[in-house]
């Protein structure tokens, strides 16, 4: 039994649209689930980001919000947290994650530099190829292996690190470790090779930043699964991990638990001093940087909270449970689990849809049609376009993502989920794949609209 370690103060109502209504609404929204309102939707997972409810104290801590603009004791109070619990004196507020993004990356990246590290997230990529630099992808070769179960899919390729820093010496302008990592899974980093990257990072005088959005998922995966931290206390290994970096981008929305904001934490007063008038001139001041004050207090609480040793047992064991069940019903799921959601192979699952009808997005609509779920695909409607050939890329996975939001859902709500898919399964072979009736040429998934091929 997966405890949870809370009760419920407040309640949101929910309900599930009759069938035929689940139908109609679909049909209206172009078969693109971004386009439902949340109303007609039952179960919503289309993502973890600023979905998890606040606790009681980060309500109470609203209350407090100092909404200053400049030398704000709610930027003051964040800042504590920050420094306390990832050991970075310095902190540049942002609204969220890309816009931390922004900031850094118009600074950091010039026309050609490389950004090796493991796989970038999407939002990521685009502001490092908007800065007209080069992602580059070095994550080990078992993250994109299926039936591998290597606990760290999240790791650096340190031979493939290497290679790229050997034959660029000039032209890196960072390294960059997303934990954990979303862009595979949702799959871990170990401290092991973090330290590995770090040594490596000194040696080519490199920096190293950290994308931490999920970084306490990822602590509570280096506790369960590297032997050696097995009973070391989770803000220890949180520590621990942000010791080699010289810096980290946080989208507070994840693992911080609050609906919006996020920062730019570092160890150097320089780049702070650097970065600080870009910040301004995109973000806002550096007391509140695109935030309110009450944003500021919910992040200083829910970053404290995100790492409690009982909230993260159980906010991964409802991963594993929603992932168990359906890889008991033969759902192929990607395994081992990792901290924010459960992806399905929809590719895998749904062989008869070619990848340029979309079978994660084919799926995704399925599990709308029969009962009210929303999710999104990660797959070669992501993917997009070549641009020079302007043909459908073929991604290396079709997958259907169920981003759990956090501290929102029971076990109930799991098992209803585990029972709808129960229901799919049995008509797999009926589902059909689809065609654009609409598409739209950047970030397609988001606004293109489909018929049912
Ligand atoms: N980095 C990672 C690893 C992310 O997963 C996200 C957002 C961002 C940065 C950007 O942060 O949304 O605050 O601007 N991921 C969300 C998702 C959108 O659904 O996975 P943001």
């Amino acid at each position: 039994m997966n405890h949870p370690p809370y009760k419920t103060k407040s309640v949101e109502k929910i309900a599930l649209l009759p069938y035929r209504e689940r139908l109609k609404k679909i049909r209206r929204a172009g078969y693109n689930l971004f386009f439902l309102n949340s109303e007609d939707v039952y179960i919503d997972f289309l993502t973890d980001s600023g979905t998890g409810a606040m606790s009681e104290d980060q309500w109470a801590a609203l209350m407090q919000g100092d909404e200053s603009y400049a030398g704000s004791s709610s930027f003051n109070r964040m800042q504590k947290s920050v420094r306390d619990i990832l050991g970075f004196p310095y902190v540049i507020p942002c609204h969220q994650g890309r816009g931390a993004e922004n900031v850094f990356n118009s600074l950091l990246v010039k026309e050609g530099m490389l950004v090796p590290g493991n796989a970038h997230f999407d939002t990521t990529r685009a502001h490092i190829e908007h800065n007209l630099g080069i992602p580059i992808d070095c994550t080990i070769a078992s993250a994109y292996n299926f039936q591998s179960r290597h606990p760290f899919k999240g790791n650096v390729d340190v031979k493939k690190l290497k290679q790229v820093l050997k034959k660029n010496p000039d032209r890196i302008a960072y390294i960059l470790i997303t934990a954990t990592c979303n862009q595979i899974g949702g799959q871990p980093v170990s401290l092991e090779n973090i330290r590995t990257v770090s040594g490596i990072a000194k040696r080519f005088r490199v920096p190293l930043f950290f994308d931490i959005a999920r970084f306490a998922e990822n602590a509570y995966f280096i506790k369960s699964r590297e032997r050696k931290y097995r009973d070391w206390p989770l803000p220890k290994i949180v520590r621990e991990m942000m010791r080699y970096a010289d810096g980290a981008l946080m989208s507070a929305k994840k693992d911080a638990i609050v609906n919006i904001g996020g920062f730019i934490a570092l160890r150097g007063k320089k780049l702070f001093q650097e970065l600080g008038p870009r910040a301004i001139l995109m973000e806002g001041f550096l007391n509140y940087g695109g935030m309110a004050g009450r944003d500021m207090e919910a992040l200083a609480v829910g970053l404290r909270e995100g790492i409690e040793k009982n909230y993260l047992c159980h906010r991964i064991g409802q991963i594993q449970y929603l992932g168990k069940g359906l890889a008991k019903i033969g759902i192929p799921v990607l395994q081992p689990w990792g901290g924010h959601a459960v992806y399905i192979d929809a590719g895998q699952m749904l062989k008869h849809i070619p990848y340029y009808q979309f079978p994660g997005q084919a799926l995704a609509i399925a599990a709308y049609i029969e009962g009210g779920i929303r999710g999104v695909e990660v797959g070669s409607l992501m993917e997009g376009r070549d641009p020079a050939t302007h043909q459908n890329k073929k991604a290396r996975q079709e997958l259907l993502r169920f981003a759990v939001p956090r501290r929102v859902y029971s076990q109930e709500h799991l098992d209803y989920v585990i029972d709808i898919f129960t229901k799919i399964w049995k008509k797999r072979k009926y589902i059909r794949g689809v065609k654009f009736t609409r598409e739209v040429p950047i970030l397609r998934h988001f606004s293109s609209k489909f018929s049912v091929v």
